[in-house]
């Protein structure tokens, strides 16, 4: 069994704080929004692992086919000595990577999600000795303090979850991991490719309804953190492709006009009937923005994988 350790790097009341300015900022403006990152509870991290095995849901099938087949050469072309895997969540195509990077000392799992970090981290170390496991409950698009662990570093981020930044938001936090990085370390990203509206909305809107529970336990989230009373069933979960900007958003629509109290916030939001509630941004993206986004933070895509389909790429950068 080798060592497993958890840092906080935000403190829990900072976490309640970040939530309830995101809430208060999001509930009062316009149109009316709340960030992605609070879906993950623990109920919501097991809504999403149900999610990643629907038949509509294809972007982690895609992705672990590539990583399937190109485990071998990320290993080799990174040499990385740790592994920092940022929205690490069950770190269930971890393994791919922990199998094949033989030089590998230490795997540094990141997520907002305690209860999967503490589920995977634990079963990691247990299963690798040798390997120091120390997991970090951090919000990663803030600054990135990574601990003291052996270069070269490789630095993934899977799953597409760069989707969930807004374009700003994205350049900062490409910006924040160019400077994470030195010179020897490597960025393995993922990110989902621009396809038919039909199968990207689907993969948002499932038919079993997973995706629409997994939509509304933010609202679960915010009735128990802030004791407000949001009634799920009052709700209708949305999913639209803006063409534009080329992203799916997740939205929550108001069945009939109601008042929401949040009462730890003190505060009451009226609702119209109809009303949407922006939940989640996912972009999707083509090869040359995704080359020009990591140029525009000093970063060179030295791979670019795809799946067979064409539906999910993973890149690898260096500085
Ligand atoms: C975990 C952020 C990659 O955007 O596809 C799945 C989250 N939302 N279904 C995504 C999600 C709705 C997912 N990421």
């Amino acid at each position: 069994m080798s060592p497993f350790r958890i840092t906080r790097i935000l403190p829990e009341d900072a976490t309640d704080a970040a939530l309830r300015a995101d809430v208060r900022a999001g509930l009062t403006g316009s149109p009316r929004t709340l960030p992605p990152k609070w879906f993950y509870d623990a109920r919501g991290s097991e809504l999403f692992d149900q999610i990643t095995e629907l038949p509509e849901y294809y972007p982690t099938r895609a992705e672990r086919k590539i990583l399937a087949a190109r485990a071998g050469a990320i290993a080799a072309a990174s040499g990385a000595a740790t592994l920092v895997e940022l929205g690490s969540g069950s770190s269930e195509k971890t393994r791919y990577l922990l199998d094949a990077l033989t030089g590998l000392r230490a795997y540094v799992p990141v997520d907002v999600s305690e209860s999967a970090l503490v589920g995977a981290g634990r079963a990691i170390a247990a299963e690798r000795p040798g390997l120091d496991v120390h997991a970090l409950i951090a919000d990663f698009t803030g600054a990135l303090e990574l601990p003291d662990t052996p270069g070269p570093r490789l630095l993934a981020f899977l799953g597409g979850t760069i989707g969930n930044l807004l374009p700003a938001e994205r350049a900062a936090f490409l910006a924040s991991v160019r400077s994470a990085l030195a010179p020897g370390d490597t960025l393995l990203l993922g990110t989902d490719l621009v396809k038919n509206e039909a199968e990207l909305v689907r993969a948002y809107d499932d038919a079993a309804g997973v995706t629409a529970a997994f939509d509304k336990n933010v609202l679960s989230v915010v009735n128990r953190e802030l004791g407000a009373d949001f009634d799920l069933a009052a709700f209708e979960h949305v999913a639209v492709w803006d063409a534009e900007r080329e992203w799916i958003e997740m939205r929550l629509r108001a069945r009939t006009a109601q008042t929401v109290k949040i009462k730890e916030l003190d505060l009451a939001v009226d609702f119209a009937a109809g009303e949407e509630l922006r939940t989640e941004v996912s972009a999707k993206f083509r090869e040359e923005g995704v080359r020009a986004e990591l140029a525009a933070a000093g970063l060179t895509a030295v791979h670019w994988w795809t799946d067979p389909a064409g539906r999910f790429a993973l890149s690898l950068s260096t500085p």
